[in-house]
């Protein structure tokens, strides 16, 4: 495809192996008792960034860059590896769905008139997500603007159906949330509207995997929000979560609460999934949401035993795969990402070996190629997926680290790939539990994973690019305004579960790399999307002149002959 041809680079050689390696939620922060990298061994690392800071540096990774909301708005997983994977700054989902609904045009779109159809014929409206104001996956005020406008909009029975967070959001605050939530359902109620949360359950428990780790997660929230189904009723939300903690304060939290379903009086379920009902997916993020989706619109669905398909008129806040039309209604249209550097790297005939492991694998290939499914090219690309063990994080710190060094190392020396791309996910995995100590074991395991991969960039004269995708466990502790930790009244700071602010690190290196080659200093407002245009030279290419501009520079007192 002549569009997508890259003139060659000047100055940088081409055929050297390259290495991309991801760190996931590895940031770089304060450097105090609460930031996992500062206080674990992590050798490697620390002499990269100590013995070439003309090669080490870090890019933003939040706010603008990434195309979120505000600058409050801590970087995650979908838009850090869109961003890395296209070299642009996307306009976000969770921007596109405030737009929406400040100008009014999403309820004049064809998804909610669709819906609108449905719930003025007497199909109950119901609504799924994820309950916080955490921004990632979904934002509360935009799930009460949809409550409100409906109830506006003639709906006369809702229901809603709850995962709660702490992840994006401290543990402990889905209680908050759920009264919040009351309070909104006893205002819509009020214009006649039977509104009710019906059921829910724990974010990591319950309906929101992702990537296919754990089918078993997306059928016990089918089981609760469709049939009713759960051993665990209650006669409203707030008691389920406080009798659920309750009765085994060390596994349950907010992430983990099992299923639960509210009944009434006589013990009937409130609200049950049935025919000529419509569903509203409220979570406008692709990756934890599209594992039920498909539950919902698949005919051939083979997961799990459905025991009961409803036929529902299913709506995404954001559709969540274009590519394969899941679903085929949304709210909202979904982020444009095209020109991606995988497109360009095949066309140019770049030979490609992914491999991360099951938890963030499709953070470097669906994120990556924009949100689609499907490889960019089958020839010359080969993805390799190691299956993620499905325990607690905290209690194997260290996941499948090992072995996606060793399937990286492998694919790097077989001389069968130029470009190897490699996500670690532990350091952001077990950053979202706060367990400290378990947070420094992943990060010193990464550590060591980076050593085996530099000595096979060695072996093999190759280059190489470490970058963050976000901070995590660069620091573990809620804050207050002046950075200081928020303590409790013993004097223990709040352990923080969600992303960090923090930016992140990119180095480059290796053999194959002249020595003339180092990050520019002049470059303002630098972020993960100008990693990309970066990463293009390193393989020996110009990058395409719409991409954010590459961070290198050239140090002509260190000239030498390439053989360019
Ligand atoms: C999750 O889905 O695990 C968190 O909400 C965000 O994590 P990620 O953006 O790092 O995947
Ligand atoms: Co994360």
């Amino acid at each position: 495809d002549p569009e997508y041809q890259l003139y060659a680079h000047p100055l940088l050689p081409r055929g050297k192996p390259f290495l991309l390696v991801v760190l996931s939620g590895w940031g770089e922060g304060k450097e105090d008792e609460y930031n996992a990298i500062h206080k674990s061994n992590c050798v490697i690392i620390k002499r990269l960034r100590n013995i070439y800071p003309w090669r080490w540096r870090t890019l933003k990774a939040h706010g603008d860059v990434v195309g979120l909301p505000t600058e409050n708005d801590p970087g995650n997983g979908e838009v850090g590896n869109n961003a890395l994977g296209c070299g642009k700054i996307i306009i976000q989902r969770a921007s596109l769905v405030d737009t929406a609904i400040a100008s009014g045009e999403l309820y004049k779109g064809a998804g909610w008139l669709y819906s609108k159809e449905a719930w003025v014929n007497g199909g109950t409206l119901h609504l799924i997500g994820l309950l916080s104001d955490g921004g990632v996956h979904s934002r509360y005020d935009q799930l009460a603007a949809i409550i409100r406008a409906a109830a506006d909009h003639c709906c006369k029975k809702m229901r809603l159906h709850i995962l709660t967070d702490g992840r994006d959001v401290p543990d402990g605050t889905s209680l908050g949330f759920v009264e919040q939530l009351e309070k909104e359902l006893e205002g819509v109620r009020k214009y006649g509207c039977d509104a009710q949360i019906a059921s829910g359950g724990g974010r990591m428990f319950v309906t929101m995997d992702r990537y296919e780790a754990d089918w078993r997660i997306v059928q016990r929230g089918w089981y609760a929000h469709v049939l009713g189904v759960s051993p665990h009723k209650f006669e409203s939300a707030t008691e389920a979560i406080t009798k659920l903690k309750q009765a085994d304060p060390k596994q349950v939290n907010d992430q983990f609460l099992p299923p639960f379903v509210v009944v009434r009086k006589n013990g009937q379920p409130w609200g049950i999934i049935e025919d000529e009902d419509i569903v509203i997916n409220f979570n406008f993020r692709a990756d934890r949401m599209i594992q039920l989706s498909k539950a919902f619109v698949d005919e051939n669905f083979d997961k799990f035993d459905r025991v009961r398909w409803p036929n529902v008129r299913y709506v995404a806040m954001v559709q969540y795969d274009v590519e394969a039309k899941l679903p085929v209604h949304f709210l909202v249209a979904p982020p444009v990402i095209d020109k991606l550097s995988g497109k360009y790297l095949c066309a140019n005939g770049i030979r490609t070996f992914v491999v991360s492991e099951s938890q963030k694998m499709g953070h470097v290939t669906f994120n990556w190629n924009g949100n689609c499914g499907s490889k960019l090219d089958q020839r010359l690309e080969t993805y390799h997926e190691v299956q993620s063990e499905n325990v607690r994080f905290e209690l194997e710190p260290e996941m499948r680290t090992r072995t996606i060094a060793r399937v990286a190392h492998d694919a790097l020396l077989s001389g069968l790939y130029d470009y190897v791309r490699v996500m670690f996910a532990a350091a952001d995995m077990v950053g979202h539990t706060h367990d400290l100590e378990a947070t420094k074991r992943a990060c010193e395991c990464i550590d060591a994973a980076i050593k085996l991969l530099l000595n096979g960039v060695d072996k093999c004269g190759g280059v190489f690019m470490i970058v963050g995708d976000h901070g995590n466990c660069d620091d573990m502790a809620q804050r207050e305004k002046d950075g200081n930790p928020l303590l409790d009244d013993k004097g223990r700071a709040h352990p923080k579960t969600s992303h960090s602010m923090g930016e992140v690190p990119i180095g480059i290196g290796g053999p194959g790399l002249p020595r003339c080659v180092r990050f520019r200093k002049n470059l303002r407002n630098v972020g993960l999307a100008n990693a990309t245009a970066t990463f293009m030279n390193l393989l020996g290419f110009e990058a395409p002149y719409h991409y954010e501009p590459s961070l290198l520079t050239f140090d002509w007192n260190k000239w030498e002959f390439t053989g360019v």
